[in-house]
């Protein structure tokens, strides 16, 4: 039989965009980079139309991934299902880089150099939206869809994820990563390196069928338990000041 909740996916290698299809309407995962709305609207439109879209879900409060959010959420209509604590970022509508945040690889400090800004249209979510406090907070499970909010904390304090009770698979944000840049599976930056290892260890611990990050394919989460021990003793690069 059919699970209840389908996976589509309308981005690209580099920066996913899923959609879950849901007996409820259309759940989005995130947005994508500032200007990104026009592609992607037209890609929904394949599969759906936006007023379809019932809940746009943020796993964290990065440009990537905030950069058409509320365009998304006003044309769509859909409720803002996000952390409690991305609220401060989306208003600030610049990524956070708390004290400690670095690289978990030389490449990340460059390409972050190169970037030219990590600022995204602020968001202030309107009172229609569902704000999480802790997994106490299961919107999706008191909907009566099998669909599970974790807190993946370390890539970003704010970080949250999707498991998809039926099928046991999870959407992660950047809590793992697997595009090229990413070949041990980490995330490229990271604002608390033993939250994030935790992190992981709550989703070997979930034993989730499949995992689908942000960035890249993706992958079994076996990967997880070959790489888990890489993060008791990363270094972090920092780029430099000025
Ligand atoms: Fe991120």
């Amino acid at each position: 039989m059919k699970p209840a909740i389908q996976i589509h996916e309308i981005g690209n290698y580099m920066l996913r965009s899923y959609l879950l299809e849901t007996p409820q309407g259309w759940i989005a995962v995130d947005s994508g980079y500032v200007g990104g709305f026009a592609a992607y609207r037209k890609r929904l439109g394949r599969l759906t139309t936006p007023n379809n879209v019932k809940y746009v879900f943020l796993t964290h409060a990065h440009n990537d991934h905030t950069g058409f959010l509320g365009e998304l959420a006003h044309e769509s209509g859909a409720r803002l299902v996000l952390n409690e604590q991305s609220l401060p970022r989306l208003a600030s509508g610049e990524n956070a880089m708390p004290q400690g945040t670095g690289f978990t690889t030389r490449m990340g400090v460059m390409l972050s150099s190169m970037m030219k800004h990590s600022s995204f249209p602020p968001v202030r979510p309107d009172e229609t939206a569902i704000l999480l406090k802790s997994e106490a907070d299961q919107p999706f499970l008191a909907a009566g869809l099998p669909i599970r909010v974790v807190f993946l904390p370390g890539h970003t304090a704010d970080s949250v994820g999707l498991f998809l009770e039926e099928t046991r698979e999870l959407l992660c944000g950047d809590a793992t990563g697997n595009a090229i840049i990413a070949p041990t599976r980490q995330a490229v930056l990271m604002e608390d390196v033993p939250e994030f290892a935790r992190s992981w260890d709550k989703i070997i611990a979930l034993n989730p069928s499949r995992i689908y990050p942000s960035h890249g394919n993706p992958f079994a989460p076996e990967d997880l338990a070959k790489y888990r021990k890489r993060l008791d003793k990363i270094t972090l690069f920092y780029p430099k000041k000025g």
